[in-house]
C-alpha cells in the first residue's frame, strides 16, 4: 500500500492532508464516540468480507444519538463510504476498520451542544489483535463505569480511560488483560472485550444491565452457541467467585474475536487449556466471517 486514504469531512482523501484542530473539543475532552469493525480476507476466494456492518452501524447511530454528534449519513450509506473506502485502499487482508463520530468545535465549553458534528473512518490491517492464543486474566481495582455516569454502551471516546487504567494496571501486575467487576462486584467485561462462561454446560454471559457494551461478537457467539451448538444461553449477573468454578471462560470482540482465557486471578479455569466449546464456537466464527456458511452469508458484505 503507496498510500493510506480515509474518509474525512464527507470525501476519502489521502490520510496525509488530514488534520485535527488542538483546539477541538474531540482532542481536548474526547467528546466523541467509534466502531470498531472488521472486514474478513478470504485468500482462497480472493475476497474481502465486511462483517455486520449494517449492525456496527446502527449502533455508532445509536451512540451518535445520545450523545448528541448528529452525522448525516444512514446505516446504507455508511456501510457503502466503508466498502468504497476498502476498495481505495486496496487491501487484500483481515482490516481493521475505526469510524470515529466527534465535535470537532473549538472553545473551552465541553458541551454537546457544539454542533460541529463530523466522521472521520480510517483503516488499517490486523490480525491477531493481541498475539496471543490463550489469555491470563486479573480483576482490575477500577470499577466499571455506569450506563449513568458515562454510558459504555454508547462507546464514548472518553470512556476508554476507565478500560486504559484497568489495562494498565493488570499489564504492569503480569496478567494479559483485565476484568472489570461492576460497582456492585459482578462481573462485567474487560477493557474492550464482552466476557462468557461455560457452566454446566450452558453459555452464560452478563446481562446489558450490568454495564456491558453489547457486543456484536458477544451476539454472533450467542447466535451461533444456540443454533449451531444447541446450548441453553444464559445472560445473568455472575459474581466474581463463581468464574473460578467455571469449566471455561472465553472473551468475545472485534478486535480479540473469540479468545480463550485460561487464568483468572491465577487461579486456573478447567484443565488449564483453551476448552472445547469455545475452541469450537471460534472456528465456526471464523468460518462465518468468510462467508463459508451460507446460513450467516448476510452478516458478510462482499468488498470487491
Ligand atoms: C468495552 C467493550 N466491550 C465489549 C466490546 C466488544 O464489542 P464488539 O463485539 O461489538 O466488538 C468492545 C469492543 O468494541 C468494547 O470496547
Amino acid at each position: 500500500m503507496d498510500e493510506s486514504y480515509v474518509f474525512f469531512n464527507g470525501k476519502i482523501v489521502p490520510e496525509k492532508e488530514v488534520s485535527i484542530s488542538i483546539r477541538s473539543k474531540v482532542v481536548n475532552y474526547g467528546l466523541a464516540c467509534f466502531e470498531g469493525i472488521r472486514a474478513y480476507w478470504d485468500e482462497e476466494g480472493q475476497q474481502l468480507y465486511g462483517f455486520r456492518f449494517k449492525e456496527h452501524y446502527e449502533r455508532l447511530l445509536q451512540s451518535c444519538k445520545a450523545l448528541y454528534i448528529d452525522i448525516p449519513y444512514t446505516v446504507s450509506e455508511l456501510s457503502d463510504i466503508t466498502a468504497e473506502l476498502l476498495r481505495r485502499n486496496g487491501f487484500r487482508t483481515t482490516v481493521y476498520i475505526r469510524p470515529l463520530a466527534y465535535k470537532g468545535g473549538e472553545g473551552l465549553n465541553p458541551t454537546l451542544l457544539d454542533d460541529d458534528n463530523r466522521l472521520l473512518i480510517y483503516c488499517q490491517p490486523l490480525g491477531n489483535f493481541s498475539g496471543k492464543q490463550e489469555m491470563r486474566v486479573a480483576f482490575t481495582s477500577w470499577q466499571r463505569l455506569r450506563d449513568n455516569m458515562l454510558p459504555p454502551r454508547t462507546k464514548a471516546s472518553a470512556a476508554y480511560l476507565n478500560s486504559a487504567l484497568a489495562s494498565l494496571e493488570v499489564l504492569r501486575n503480569g496478567f494479559d488483560e483485565a476484568l472489570f467487576l461492576t460497582d456492585n462486584g459482578n462481573v462485567c467485561e474487560g477493557p474492550g472485550e464482552n466476557i462468557f462462561m461455560v457452566k454446566k454446560g450452558k453459555l452464560v454471559t452478563p446481562p446489558p444491565s450490568d454495564n456491558i457494551l453489547e457486543g456484536i461478537t458477544r451476539e454472533t457467539i450467542i447466535t451461533l452457541a444456540k443454533e449451531e451448538f444447541g446450548m441453553e444461553v444464559v445472560e445473568r449477573s455472575i459474581p466474581r467467585n463463581e468464574l473460578f468454578s467455571a469449566q471455561e471462560v472465553f472473551f468475545s470482540g472485534t478486535a480479540m474475536e473469540v479468545m480463550p482465557i485460561v487464568e483468572v486471578d491465577r487461579r486456573t479455569v478447567g484443565t488449564g487449556r483453551p476448552g472445547d466449546i469455545c475452541t469450537k464456537l471460534k472456528s465456526l466464527f471464523f468460518e462465518i466471517t468468510v462467508g463459508k456458511n451460507p446460513k450467516y452469508a448476510g452478516f458478510c458484505t462482499p468488498v470487491y
